[in-house]
């Protein structure tokens, strides 16, 4: 190579070297995105001395080209880093001055999942009975009508089964004649433990039922249930309302009352509901009653000294009670200003 052309040569890998270095120093200063946008056109803009040096190469000697260009191009490419650290340290800066400075601003909430209202009452009741001595059992929610209905003393036809308006399933019964539809409560599952179990029994059955119902602040189309079943040997109305007083005390409290009234159900007899006094009124939170006869015969057993009881309540009203809540539709609507107060 010419003497003059090596000459050029270092005094331009001289100017890039001096460039890195002010670029260095220059950016120390620029506290401001308006300051580092001023850097950025004096070192990368179209104009800048190293972009000119770099747009020049082509006419060079081809011998200086590759080492010109080489180091050019690595100050350039040091120099876009440099620029977008700067422009990231400086947005970092200024959230740290914001959340420091301006106490204005609305706090940072952390998100804690919680659980559903409903989920919170069942445990609770379970947690009760199981407290009790009871076992907890589950059944299915697509059933047939011959446990829904037919083995807990509803034929076919019985005016009874008015009393739970029925989605049924729109399928063929099967050979033994029976259909399917979505439970319209959780006493089902009492026939299937009998029909499997011998006494002594003490369960309850939390789950999901259904009815074909058209839904207002006290009625939804899909509920909870949880039933209670305890079968030995000479039980009496006496140890029905004994457990479901312990429960009321557990769940609301020591001094909460209690009362009894006749009602209808065709599985139990005689057939009660309970009610709590609560904040000045009689409120009622279940039925219940004392295993009727027939539900024991359908279910095969055949000892004549066997009794039970069954109760059968609503989770959902239990919770609307105890949290003064009116419209039950709210725990389904997935509102989650309402399900986060619980
Ligand atoms: N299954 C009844 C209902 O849904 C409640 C009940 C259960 C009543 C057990 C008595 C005994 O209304």
């Amino acid at each position: 190579m010419k003497k003059v052309f090596r000459y050029l040569e270092n005094r331009l890998l001289d100017e890039i070297k001096k460039i890195q270095k002010q670029s260095e120093i220059d950016l120390k200063s620029c506290d401001s995105e308006l300051k580092i946008d001023a850097w950025r056109v004096k070192y990368l803009g179209r104009k800048s001395r190293l972009s000119l040096i770099l747009k020049d190469i082509k006419n060079l000697d081809p011998a200086m080209r590759k080492s010109v260009g080489l180091s050019g191009n690595r100050i350039r490419n040091k120099c876009q880093i440099m620029l977008e650290k700067a422009l990231n340290d400086l947005k970092l800066e200024e959230n740290d001055q914001i959340s420091i400075e301006d106490y204005t601003l609305p706090g940072r909430f952390n998100q804690v999942g919680k659980l559903h209202p409903v989920t919170q009452t069942l445990r609770e009741i379970k947690k009760t009975f199981v407290s009790l001595g009871f076992q907890i059992a589950e059944g299915p929610e697509i059933e047939w009508d011959k446990y829904n209905f037919d083995m807990l003393n509803i034929p076919d036809n019985h005016p009874a089964r008015d009393m739970w308006d029925t989605m049924w399933i729109d399928e063929e019964k099967n050979s033994s004649g029976n259909k399917m539809l979505l439970r319209t409560h959780t006493s089902p599952v009492q026939a299937r433990i009998m029909e499997n179990q011998d006494p002594p029994i003490r369960v309850i059955v939390p789950g999901k039922c259904y009815r074909y119902e058209s839904t207002d602040s006290t009625h939804e189309w899909h509920f909870y249930q949880v039933e209670g079943l305890a079968v030995d040997r000479k039980l009496t109305f006496s140890d029905l309302k004994g457990t479901l007083y312990e429960f009321v005390k557990k769940i609301f409290g020591s001094d909460t009352k209690i009362r009894f009234r006749c009602d209808y159900f065709p599985f139990v007899e005689p057939g009660v509901d309970m009610s709590i006094y609560w904040e000045g009124k009689w409120l009622e939170i279940l039925g219940a009653g004392m295993v009727h006869p027939k539900v024991f015969e359908k279910a095969g057993y055949k000892d004549p000294e066997l009794t039970g009881f069954a109760f059968g309540m609503g989770p959902e009203r239990i919770a609307m009670i105890k949290h003064n809540i009116d419209d039950i539709r709210l725990f389904y609507s997935n509102d989650l200003r309402f399900l986060g107060q619980f």
